[in-house]
């Protein structure tokens, strides 16, 4: 696992330029992709992007404007343009395929103003068979040490009225629904409002990304950005009348929206491209724009299933406070006076005793330490949170040791409610008191709107705030799960103990937003938030109605979707994310039980955005394929061919599919198990219930 296979093959490469001084053309690899740059008559920089010979992406120009400076637009010359293939192969440490083959050619084009003050610049384009990726360069230079960028300018100009699946272009958030419409009709000011989520008020049509679209001829187009570093996110304007998507940088505290010094780099500027929806599933694109692992430890880190003291917050049967309450500005300890409180160190051994039961190696304890009564809606969130201190019913010590003599590992928690500055005052003592505990996971939140107000969490300071926060991590042998995180821009290959993180519409919705996540939801989420990385979406409810805690709110989905879901959302950590109680005798179970978290290869066997997918994977070092299809509200049946297990073996199959009867609101739990012989030559049908799924487990018969 730890073998790192590496082909380097870099040479230079004329032949592949083309024309005159003022463009240049570069091909991919086989040559189904083409970007051409060029200077406009004003001499700005644009480039063009031409799939399977129709153009995809226009002519679109780049350049920034900055603080007490000229913009970089127009009067540029191209000094010198050079060109060269690359290609190698390496390991994933963990993830949905063991091999990466990162292949492509680039074009590197020097530029220089032609009029004062005569800045120079470099544009790098990387040609991929799946997609470009593109990003500035400001080499070091005479009379210019610094920037402070108040916009980037880079335009998507694109050919036509796409249907496009989007979400609001929220500087803080990106746990709003998934809206489908064409580009003409994209309305995030209408959208961005959201009684349950800390959102920013942005004044303008601008989408997050991946943004996602499908073109009338059918090809697939995902818009996003890689190696977000020391830099501030992109959201993408919409400019209707003429067809255009451009970078709008998230800002800060002094209007600003990057300071860098030269030499620097921006991230990577994406776009993806596929034939078939789960092509892009498939496209590695953004970690091959990623630098290889940088830690030389990673003894610690390790794939995983998890549960937690967490779902029972969210119900409402537990909280997360200890029941201290305020008192003309003091806070007295009432010493869970309310009975409700749910990391206490008996129920923290109540799961570990489930999760060893199973093999489940983590278990998340939420509401652990100091501070819970008073994290929400308080203006005043600094200082709150102590990260070593436990409330006076959890033995911390004595936690950790029954989870490591019952094999289970507790993932730390640290929510930090959007108060950095009180985080980062603590990280040395928080990763110390992880490292004496040997605890080698935490799970990271951030809340509400970032204090100092003015600051967001996808401005370059949050950037540079996780990216600490993610080193500490690395350095104290911890793998990070973030919850309000920066968005992932395939930073785990760098920094592979970045492990999963949220940053999407998650399963916590169900349990008390006033809008539930649709039966839809999740067949849209694999096509765009799920392109930019793993995700901790916490699947595996089985009590999908929940009435016991809530009549209003539920799961929109059946239990086999539920399972199938193990496999259609990557993610190293992986949740059951039910109450032990609801999983106890249930047969269901056995397939979180059975299926993998880290994958040799995956096969996305059919999918349409936003109706339904497929998806099988095959788990990492052994000959067992797990297969996971969910559909929106339709019911539907595919003829699956199993042509991808290994010839001439047999294999058992067990299906746990919807019941005749299941339907994700009238009868969600009603399911199937059957068990069947097969082998490669087999062909099985998989009917899926309104808002359901399948999930299959493949082990070889001995
Ligand atoms: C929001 C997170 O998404 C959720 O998982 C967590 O339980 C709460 N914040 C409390 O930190
Ligand atoms: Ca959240």
């Amino acid at each position: 696992m730890r073998r790192i296979i590496i082909i380097a093959l870099a040479f230079a490469i004329s032949s592949l330029t083309s024309c005159n001084n003022m463009e240049k053309t570069t091909k991919s690899p086989s040559g189904n992709l083409s970007i051409k740059f060029n200077l406009t008559k004003t001499g700005e920089a644009a480039y063009q992007l031409t799939y399977n010979n129709s153009i995809v992406i226009k002519e679109s120009t780049l350049g920034m404007d900055f603080r007490d400076a000229k913009p970089l637009a127009g009067d540029l010359k191209i000094i010198s343009s050079s060109e060269k293939e690359y290609n190698n192969t390496w390991e994933m440490l963990w993830g949905e395929q063991r091999e990466v083959e990162n292949h492509y050619n680039e074009l590197i084009v020097k530029l220089e103003e032609t009029k004062s003050p005569q800045r120079k610049f470099n544009l790098i384009f990387r040609v991929y068979d799946d997609g470009i990726g593109f990003r500035y360069e400001f080499p070091e230079q005479e009379n210019l040490e610094c920037v402070i960028i108040m916009d980037e300018n880079t335009q998507f100009n694109l050919t036509d009225d796409h249907k496009c699946w989007w979400i609001p272009g929220d500087w803080d958030i990106y746990e709003h629904l998934y809206n489908t419409t064409k580009f003409s009709e994209i309305d995030a000011i209408a959208k961005r409002d959201h009684p349950n989520l800390g959102q920013t008020t942005i004044p303008f049509n601008a989408v997050n990304t991946p943004i996602t679209m499908k073109t009338k001829d059918g090809v697939y187009i995902s818009f996003h950005e890689a190696n977000l570093t020391d830099y501030s996110g992109m959201t993408l304007l919409i400019n209707k009348d003429s067809m255009r998507m451009q970078s709008e940088l998230v800002g800060s505290i002094d209007k600003s929206k990057v300071k860098r010094e030269l030499p620097f780099k921006t991230p990577w500027r994406t776009i993806q491209l596929a034939k078939k929806a789960g092509d892009l599933i498939k496209s590695n694109l953004i970690v091959n724009l990623n630098e290889p692992n940088k830690l030389n430890d990673v003894s610690y880190i390790e794939p995983m299933k998890y549960m937690g003291i967490w779902w029972e917050m969210h119900l409402g049967k537990a909280s997360w406070d200890y029941g201290m309450s305020q008192e003309n500005d003091t806070w007295i300890d009432k010493g869970n006076a309310h009975g409700r409180h749910g990391a206490t160190t008996e129920n923290a051994k109540y799961y570990i005793d489930f999760a060893a039961k199973h093999d489940i190696k983590g278990l998340l304890i939420e509401g652990w330490n100091t501070g819970w009564e008073h994290w929400v809606g308080f203006e005043e969130r600094e200082g709150v949170f102590d990260f070593v201190t436990p409330y006076p019913d959890y033995d911390l010590k004595e936690v950790v040791r029954y989870g490591k003599e019952k094999g289970v590992g507790i993932i730390m928690h640290h929510e930090t409610s959007a108060a950095p500055r009180t985080y980062d005052q603590q990280l040395d003592t928080a990763y110390a008191l992880m490292k004496k505990l040997g605890i080698h996971a935490v799970k990271t939140g951030y809340v509400g709107n970032i204090i100092p107000k003015g600051e967001y969490h996808h401005g370059q300071w949050m950037v540079n705030h996780y990216r600490k926060v993610l080193l500490k991590a690395a350095e104290s042998k911890v793998m990070m799960d973030a919850h309000e995180p920066i968005k992932a821009t395939g930073l785990r290959r760098t920094y592979p103990n970045m492990m999963s993180r949220e940053g999407l519409r998650g399963q916590e919705f169900n349990a008390w937003s006033d809008d539930m996540n649709p039966p839809e939801h999740l067949t849209i989420v694999p096509f765009t938030r799920m392109l930019a990385g793993p995700i901790d979406f916490t699947p595996g409810i089985f009590d999908i109605k929940f009435n016991k805690y809530n009549k209003v709110n539920q799961v929109n989905t059946t239990i086999a979707k539920q399972l199938a879901l193990y496999v259609i959302i990557n993610s190293p950590l992986q949740m059951a994310a039910d109450l032990p109680e609801n999983y106890e005798g249930n047969p269901a179970f056995q397939f979180i039980d059975d299926v993998a978290v880290n994958w040799e290869k995956t096969e996305i066997l059919n999918a349409e955005i936003g109706e339904y997918i497929t998806t099988v994977r095959q788990a990492r070092g052994k000959d067992e394929w797990f297969l996971g299809s969910i559909t929106n509200k339709d019911k539907r049946k595919h003829n699956i061919n199993l042509d991808f297990l290994t010839a001439g073996k047999k294999y058992t199959a067990t299906i746990y599919a919807d019941a005749k009867d299941a339907h994700w609101n009238n009868n969600p739990t009603a399911y199937t198990i059957e068990k069947k012989i097969v082998t490669d030559k087999d062909s099985i049908t998989l009917t899926l219930a309104n808002g359901g799924g399948v999930a299959i487990s493949f082990i070889p018969v001995k």
